[in-house]
C-alpha cells in the first residue's frame, strides 16, 4: 500500500490518522474497498462471507425478487455459533480468552474459547431437554454477566430464537415482550449489581408472569445469592440444571445446521407508533455483516482486548459484545455495573487493569464522566488504548475532544458509528485510516448507499438537512418485523418506494461527511436508549390519576435528550409535587429506571390536530421558546 502523497483537502476541524495507524490497519486503503463494493456489491459481500465457514455454500448472494423482503446468501447452510465458537476451538484459539468479566462487587471470571464453548454446549443440552427446539422463542432477561452470553449462544446453537430484554426494563416492558414473542422459557437471574444496588430481576419476572400465561418455565442464574421466590415445577436454578448428569452427554450438543435466512433473534425496539416492534435478524447475513464491520472499523487484531460498554440487551450488545467479537476470535472484556461505582474512575481503572486496547462507548457516558474532571482518568495508565468509539446518539464536539484528549491522549482515532437495531451493524462510520471530524460519523461503510432527501424523496444539496435513507440492501439488515410483515413495509419502505427510511435527519457536508442530527419521529433517545412516546404514554395512563398525557424529549446536558411529560389528571385528582413524584416512580416501575421522566407538568389541555393527534412538535417548540410553526391544523 502506498499512502496517498496528496490527500484531498478536507474542510473544518479534521483529525488525520498517524501513518502507523494507516499502515497497520485491517483496511489500509479504504478508498479501494469503497470502490470495490460500489462496483460489485454482491461480489464484495461474497468475498467477506467466504472469510467465515458455511456447512453448505450459498446459491445466490442476494435475492431481491421479493423486495423489500431481501434475502442474503440464499441456499447457504450455516449457524452463527459455528463461526463464533466451534471453528475456533478446533484451533489454537481454544486456549485464547474469549471473555474477561468483572462484577461490580469485584468478582472476576474468565472464559477461554474452550471453556465458553463447553458451557454453551452444556446449556444447549439443558434447553433441548426442556423441550426448546428450533424456532421456539426464549426471553433472556439478565444482568451483565457471562451467563447472558451463554444463554444467547445456546439458543442460537440449537436454532431457538432469542429475545433479549434489557435488564433495565421493568414489569410492563418485560410483560409485553414475553407475550408478543410467546416465549416458552424465560432465562433470568436472582438479581444483578448496578450502581451499588441490587436489581431484583427475578421479582420483576414474577410480576410480569402474573400478567400472562405464555411462559412455561423460568431458569434462574444465582448472581447475588439473595433469597428469591422459586415456584415449584416452573422455576429452576441454572447451576442445578447445568450440573445434571444429562449435560455430561455432550454428544448431543451438536450445532444445528440452519438456513442462512433462518431467524437468529428478535429484538424489540421502539418505533413511531404503537407497541415496540420485534426486529428480526437471521443467521447468515447478520453474521457476515457484524463480523466484517467490526473487523474493519475497530481493526481487531489477535492481540487486542476489546471493550464495548453497552449492555447485551441492546443491539450494540448483540452485535458488538457477543457475536461480532466471537466471530473475529477476539478477547472481550465485560463489566457488570455502573461506570462511576464506587468512584468515577471505575472504568479507567479497568482499562488499565485489563490492558484494554479498543474501547467503544456512548456520548452520554463520556459527558457523564467528563463532569468529574480529568484528574480521574489521569490517575490511570491508559496507554494500552489504540482506538476509541462512540455510538447511540450524536456526539457533541466538546465531548469528542475530551474523549480524544483525556482518554485517547491524542493518539487514538475515534470511530463514531451510526447504525440502528434494524441495520444490525455499522452503516455510517469512519475506519481507522479515514480522517475524522468531531461530531461527524464520517462516511458510509463499503456497499452502504446513504442519501439525504427532502419530503419528496429528492436528494438535498450539501449542507442542507433532510431525511436519511438507505438505497441498497445490506446483509445484516432486518428481514421483517416478527409476526407483522405489513408493519415492516409500512414503517421502513413506504414513504419513499425503494428506499429504507431510517427515521433520522442528517446533513452531508462539502466533503461528503455525514452529520446526524437526530430522530424525526416519535422515538426519544434518552442517554442513547431508544424509547417510544407511545410506550411511555401508556405507562403513564396505566396510573389511575392520569387521564391523558403527551411525552416529548428535550435537550439535556448529560443525557442528550430527557423525557418531559404533560399530564391531564382525571377528575378528583389535584396537581401536586407528591403526585408528580408518584407518577415518575410509577413510570419507572412499569417501564424501567431509564424511562423515569425528568419533568412532569400538569396541564388542562393538549395541542391536537382536528383528527385528535397530539402535536408534540408544538409542545416541544413551546417548551424551548421556539416558533410553533404551522398551526393551521391545531385545535387545542
Ligand atoms: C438510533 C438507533 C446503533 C446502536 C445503538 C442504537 C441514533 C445511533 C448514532 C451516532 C448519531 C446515532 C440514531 C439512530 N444513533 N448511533 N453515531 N450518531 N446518532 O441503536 O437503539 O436502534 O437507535 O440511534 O438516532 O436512528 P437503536
Amino acid at each position: 500500500m502506498t499512502a496517498n502523497p496528496n490527500p484531498e483537502p478536507l474542510h473544518g476541524e479534521v483529525y488525520r490518522p498517524a501513518p502507523h495507524v494507516v499502515l497497520s490497519a485491517n483496511v489500509p486503503d479504504p478508498e479501494a474497498v469503497y470502490a470495490e463494493a460500489a462496483r460489485d456489491l454482491e461480489g464484495y459481500w461474497a468475498r467477506r462471507a467466504s472469510e467465515l465457514e458455511w456447512f453448505k455454500p450459498w446459491d445466490r448472494v442476494l435475492d431481491d425478487s421479493k423486495k423489500p423482503f431481501y434475502q442474503w446468501f440464499v441456499g447457504g447452510k450455516t449457524n452463527i455459533v459455528h463461526n463464533a465458537l466451534d471453528r475456533h476451538v478446533r484451533t489454537w484459539r481454544r486456549n485464547k480468552l474469549a471473555l474477561i468479566w468483572e462484577g461490580e462487587n469485584g468478582d472476576l471470571r474468565t472464559f477461554s474459547y474452550h471453556a465458553l464453548s463447553r458451557e454453551v454446549c452444556k446449556f444447549s443440552v439443558v434447553l433441548r431437554s426442556m423441550g426448546v427446539s428450533k424456532g421456539d422463542r426464549v426471553t433472556i432477561y439478565m444482568p451483565r454477566i457471562p451467563e447472558t452470553w451463554i444463554a444467547m449462544l445456546a439458543c442460537a446453537k440449537i436454532g431457538a430464537v432469542h429475545s433479549v430484554v434489557y435488564g433495565g426494563f421493568s414489569v410492563e416492558a418485560l410483560h409485553g415482550r414475553i407475550e408478543d414473542s410467546a416465549s416458552k422459557l424465560i432465562i433470568t437471574a436472582d438479581g444483578g449489581y448496578m450502581g451499588g444496588k441490587v436489581v431484583e430481576l427475578k421479582q420483576i419476572v414474577d410480576e410480569a408472569l402474573k400478567r400472562t400465561a405464555v411462559a412455561e418455565n423460568v431458569i434462574v442464574v444465582k448472581r447475588t445469592g439473595k433469597p428469591v421466590n422459586m415456584e415449584a415445577g416452573r422455576d429452576f436454578w441454572y447451576h442445578e440444571l447445568i450440573n445434571l448428569p444429562l449435560t455430561r452427554n455432550m454428544g448431543k450438543c451438536e450445532t444445528e445446521a440452519m438456513d442462512a435466512e433462518d431467524p437468529l433473534f428478535i429484538l424489540y425496539t421502539s418505533g413511531t407508533t404503537g407497541k415496540p416492534k420485534a426486529v428480526l435478524h437471521t443467521h447468515g447475513g447478520y453474521q457476515v455483516g457484524v463480523y466484517a464491520t467490526l473487523k474493519d472499523v475497530f481493526d481487531l487484531k489477535e492481540e487486542d482486548r476489546w471493550w464495548c460498554t453497552a449492555d447485551p440487551g441492546w443491539i450494540t450488545g448483540h452485535s458488538y459484545i457477543v457475536y461480532g467479537p466471537l466471530l473475529n476470535g477476539a478477547t472481550s472484556f465485560m463489566y457488570e455495573g455502573g461506570p462511576s461505582y464506587p468512584f468515577p474512575d471505575r472504568w479507567w481503572s479497568m482499562i488499565a487493569k485489563y490492558g484494554i486496547s479498543v474501547f467503544y462507548t456512548t456520548p452520554t457516558a463520556i459527558r457523564g464522566l467528563m463532569r468529574f474532571g480529568e484528574a480521574w482518568p489521569n490517575r490511570h495508565d491508559l496507554s494500552s488504548l489504540r482506538l476509541l468509539g462512540s455510538v447511540g446518539e450524536p456526539i457533541n464536539p466538546e465531548a469528542w475532544r475530551w474523549f480524544h484528549k483525556h482518554i485517547g491522549k491524542e493518539q487514538c482515532p475515534i470511530m463514531d458509528t451510526w447504525w440502528q437495531t434494524e441495520t444490525g451493524g455499522f452503516m455510517i462510520t469512519p475506519m481507522p485510516a479515514v480522517p475524522t471530524k468531531p461530531g461527524s460519523a464520517a462516511k458510509p461503510y463499503p456497499g452502504v448507499a446513504v442519501d439525504i432527501v427532502d419530503e419528496q424523496g429528492k436528494p438535498v444539496k450539501p449542507g442542507e438537512e433532510g431525511f436519511l435513507v438507505l438505497k441498497k440492501p445490506w446483509p445484516a439488515m432486518l428481514r421483517t418485523i416478527y409476526k407483522d410483515p405489513e408493519r415492516y413495509v409500512q414503517t421502513y419502505w413506504s414513504k419513499y418506494p425503494g428506499m429504507y427510511l431510517a427515521g433520522d435527519s442528517a446533513r452531508r457536508d462539502e466533503d461528503g461527511y455525514f452529520w446526524i442530527i437526530g430522530r424525526v419521529d416519535d422515538v426519544i433517545k434518552v442517554s442513547g436508549y431508544r424509547l417510544g412516546t407511545a410506550e411511555l404514554e401508556s405507562a403513564f395512563v396505566s396510573h389511575p390519576a392520569v387521564a391523558e398525557t403527551a411525552v416529548i424529549g428535550l435537550p439535556h446536558e448529560v443525557k442528550g435528550i430527557a423525557i418531559h411529560a404533560y399530564v391531564i389528571l382525571r377528575a378528583g385528582y389535584e396537581p401536586s409535587e407528591a403526585l408528580a413524584e408518584e407518577l415518575r416512580k410509577h413510570v419507572a416501575h412499569e417501564m424501567g429506571p431509564i424511562a423515569k421522566p425528568e419533568k412532569i407538568e400538569f396541564v388542562k389541555s393538549l395541542p391536537k390536530t382536528r383528527s385528535g393527534k397530539i402535536m408534540r412538535r408544538v409542545l416541544k417548540a413551546r417548551a424551548q421558546g421556539l416558533s410553533e410553526g404551522d398551526l393551521s391544523t391545531l385545535e387545542e
